[in-house]
């Protein structure tokens, strides 16, 4: 079986609604399904599947494609992975596939990591990892957690993981540029390593603990190289990518040794934020892996103050919030710790019990207030209304302003026409806010012969008669790349038989400006039906413009010809062409 037929297989038995619908809540409406757009910053479902044709297609940024290219481009992977990920999933043996394998200009880099990442985890077994290994068990990560999370040790010498890569030909210069060294030196001098991926998995920086009171700086991260940014960095988030979607919610939590934590009692759909404050990008990669996000940061003032502005932001983005919280009176104030001492079981109780993140606000804007105030009084009344306009489902906000009459003594009918003021207002927003141009959408103005050339390539990767029609009228596409991207469906039709847009897809994969051409072809509207006399039409089309193409261009040549002999040749032509119009 070549390549082209085994993809083919994996297409056909891997139906694109049911894989859409695992990453994007679907809604059928007649034939095709849609949803939210995950290519683009989309609120309204602008996106469209077609189980018959087995394609999606984005109406607002024209993203277009099959169940391939769709893996691809929503968990930036390449092709090779998405072909292992789709024939796992379908049940069909990919081992013999063969590609060119995708290289970077970065895996010179990938490699290094990998080789130092090696070199450390040989360090934690050796004698000289005594006292690390005794702390990591102190702290309950034991052999299997070290192995899995590739935990190493950098040593107590100022020229180990340099010599090591010196040896392998990395220059100084370049182990310095990428964060291993610093004058000729080890940056990581006596540290539990711990590396750190980007989101296709590879080794991009470490971060380095120490394991006694050496130095106050707990942890060393890597600096910011062209692989590594530290904004768009979240632990385990490789990891956790196909756990949440099997689970359908993601965990986040603050500390790696929080989200080692969890992993290891079985909640491997975690993320771990690392300390800083959770910045666009991040909210964009989280937004990747579900819908439902269970915040689960450490239970002091910080974690909680950081828990309401990272639970803001992420409701901001329409994903439904929990936040687990950690009990006031234990004095564990974080999940790793929480968890080695109460276990699994009181965990997943915390899950179970979380609040939706409105209440967790709700609870905290009320820590402090001085009751006997009227003016915290009614800045407090005033925050939690506020925080109520935004609940979309009426009985909630009913069910909050009753509670909150009741507390501050206060009749409903006033607190609910102070809510229904906030109301109206963010009527105004939202109308404000949807009434914004978007901006990716394309300029669709195309004049009547690109029309019918698109209409006719659309109307071949539909229909092998259509090929054949094209063929037989000899059409001559337009311009230069439509007429490369006919002929490649043309030679595709003839190779394997038969062809259907959903597997025209793959085809192009490798052969880019032909993708951009063709998304901008499926970008527009079709009628389903394939309509010959249409077809016929559009064919008529297209050899008029020829023809009024050939007329201009001998017209030119008539111009500039001098031999009156000539010039009656052109002449002659030219009346003769006019006469076929
Ligand atoms: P924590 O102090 O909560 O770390 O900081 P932790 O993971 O629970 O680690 P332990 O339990 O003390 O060993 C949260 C995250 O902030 C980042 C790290 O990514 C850490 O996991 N951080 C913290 C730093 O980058 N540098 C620091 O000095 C401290
Ligand atoms: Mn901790």
């Amino acid at each position: 079986m070549n390549n082209q037929d085994l993809v083919t297989e994996i297409r056909q038995k891997i139906d694109i609604v049911d894989l859409i619908s695992e990453y994007i809540p679907l809604i059928q409406k007649g034939k095709n399904y849609f949803g939210v757009c995950p290519f683009h910053n989309d609120t309204n479902p602008s996106m469209s599947v077609s189980r018959e044709k087995q394609i999606y297609k984005c109406f607002s940024c024209g993203a277009s494609g099959n169940v391939f290219t769709f893996l691809m481009d929503y968990d930036h992977i390449d092709f090779k992975e998405a072909i292992k990920i789709l024939g796992e999933k379908a049940g069909v043996e990919v081992k013999g596939i063969k590609l060119n394998p995708k290289t970077t200009k970065f895996d010179r880099f990938y490699e290094m990591y990998d080789i130092a990442n090696k070199y450390y985890q040989n360090n934690l077994n050796s004698k000289e990892g005594l006292l690390a290994k005794k702390y990591l068990s102190s702290r309950k990560i034991d052999d299997d957690l070290i192995k899995e999370f590739g935990i190493g040790l950098s040593l107590d010498k100022s020229n180990a993981v340099t010599t090591i890569l010196t040896s392998k030909d990395y220059s100084m210069k370049e182990i310095e540029q990428f964060g291993l060294a610093s004058n000729n030196h080890d940056i990581y001098i006596n540290r539990i390593m711990f590396p750190l991926h980007d989101i296709s998995g590879h080794i991009v920086g470490f971060s380095g603990r120490i394991y006694d009171d050496s130095d106050k700086n707990k942890y060393m991260n890597t600096k910011e190289t062209i692989i590594f940014k530290k904004g768009e960095c979240l632990y385990n988030y490789h990891i956790a990518r196909d756990y949440c979607r099997k689970l359908k919610f993601v965990i986040i939590v603050e500390g790696f040794m929080d989200a080692i934590r969890l992993s290891q009692i079985g909640y491997k759909n975690v993320i771990a934020l690392m300390g800083t404050a959770m910045t666009e990008e991040q909210i964009q990669l989280i937004k990747k892996l579900s819908n439902n996000v269970y915040l689960s940061l450490d239970g002091d003032e910080a974690g909680q103050r950081a828990t309401l502005t990272n639970g803001e932001q992420l409701v901001k983005q329409g994903l439904n919030v929990k936040v687990i919280g950690l009990p006031h009176d234990k004095k564990e104030h974080d999940p790793d710790e929480y968890i080695i001492k109460y276990g699994k079981d009181s965990y997943t109780n915390l899950i179970e019990s979380a609040l939706n993140y409105s209440d967790f606000k709700i609870n905290f804007l009320k820590i402090g207030v001085n009751f006997n105030s009227d003016l915290e009084l009614s800045t407090y009344i005033d925050s939690v209304i506020k925080e109520v306009s935004t609940i979309k489902d009426e009985i909630r906000r009913e069910i909050i302003l009753k509670k909150l009459a009741i507390e501050v003594n206060l009749s409903y009918n006033t607190l609910e026409k102070r809510l229904n003021e906030y109301l109206e207002f963010q009527k105004v927003v939202n109308v404000e806010e949807t009434a914004k141009p978007k901006v990716d959408v394309p300029k669709k103005k195309v004049s009547k012969y690109e029309k019918a050339a698109y209409f006719l390539i659309y109307g071949m990767v539909n229909d092998g008669q259509v090929i054949k029609l094209v063929e037989k009228e000899d059409v001559h596409f337009p311009t230069k790349e439509l007429r490369y991207l006919a002929s490649e469906i043309c030679y595709y039709y003839h190779k394997y038989g038969s062809i259907t847009m959903a597997d025209f897809y793959t085809y192009l994969n490798d052969k880019e400006e032909l993708l951009v051409v063709y998304n901008y072809i499926m970008s527009f509207q079709y009628n389903d039906e394939i309509n010959y006399k249409a077809i016929d039409d559009y064919i008529g089309v297209i050899r008029e413009y020829n023809l009024r193409q050939e007329i201009k261009r001998l017209s030119d040549l008539v111009k500039k010809e001098n031999d009156p002999i000539e010039k009656a040749k052109i002449a002659e032509k030219i009346r003769l062409l006019k006469i076929g119009e």
